[in-house]
């Protein structure tokens, strides 16, 4: 099903009133850790994306479809995919002028189309400074204004104690337990749904 707010172009979208979604492709959002902004991926960003995304560790905590090994060539694809959507919904987690890592939403589709998906990663050099956390936030919140949705939702592999400890720091509550959830690494895993609802916003 396709989801409502995507576009395979650059041209825009619209709510279902009619009016027009802003793109978010020229602004960067400040996050809350020094010198780090949320940003569009641009062309540039290849060399950094290959250094921090070229790591097992984070290959095993995000789906099949993150490559791995991440070479140039998958990140010249995802720049030049990224370049086509509108909205823009992958962005890259910048710091200190590199690309280090990335925060996207998956919008839902027909009935979900007020719903989305959080996923992030961060390059390992950069772990433990606040930089997911003030990502899924600063995300979280263009999602519940800019793209008036009312809930966006994490799947997070059972095992994953540091992506649980981001989602809890970023008000995040835990909703359940999925069992058999995924088939990742070869192994049946199971995952923690978190998420945060924003209804009665106006
Ligand atoms: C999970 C991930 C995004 C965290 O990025 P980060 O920028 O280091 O996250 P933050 O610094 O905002 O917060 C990490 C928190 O987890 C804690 N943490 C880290 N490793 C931990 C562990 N093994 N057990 C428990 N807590 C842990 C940190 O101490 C920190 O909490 P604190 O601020 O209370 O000290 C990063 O490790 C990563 O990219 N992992 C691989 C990909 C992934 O898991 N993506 C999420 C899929 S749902």
């Amino acid at each position: 099903m396709r989801p409502r707010l995507r576009a395979t172009q650059r041209g825009g979208a619209t709510r279902d009133d009619g009016t027009a979604i802003e793109l978010l492709t020229s602004k960067a959002v400040r996050l809350s850790v020094p010198d780090a902004c949320l940003r569009p991926f641009r062309r540039g960003d290849e060399d950094d994306l290959v250094e921090a995304a070229n790591d097992r560790e984070i290959w095993k905590n995000v789906r099949d479809a993150f490559p791995h090994p991440y070479t140039r060539a998958d990140a010249e694809r995802w720049v030049a995919y990224n370049e086509t959507l509108a909205p823009i919904v992958n962005f890259a987690i910048d710091c200190e002028g590199r690309a280090v890592g990335g925060a996207g939403l998956v919008i839902g589709g027909d009935v979900h189309r007020r719903t989305a998906e959080i996923g992030y990663w961060i390059g390992r050099s950069w772990w433990g400074r606040g930089l997911a956390t003030a990502a899924v936030c600063a995300l979280t919140e263009l999602a519940f204004g800019e793209l008036q949705l009312v809930r966006v939702f994490a799947g997070v592999f059972a095992h994953n104690t540091a992506s649980v400890r981001v989602l809890e720091k970023a008000g995040f509550e835990r909703e359940g337990l999925m069992r058999g959830w995924a088939f990742k690494d070869g192994a049946h895993v199971d995952a923690l749904l978190y998420a945060r609802v924003s209804l009665g916003r106006g």
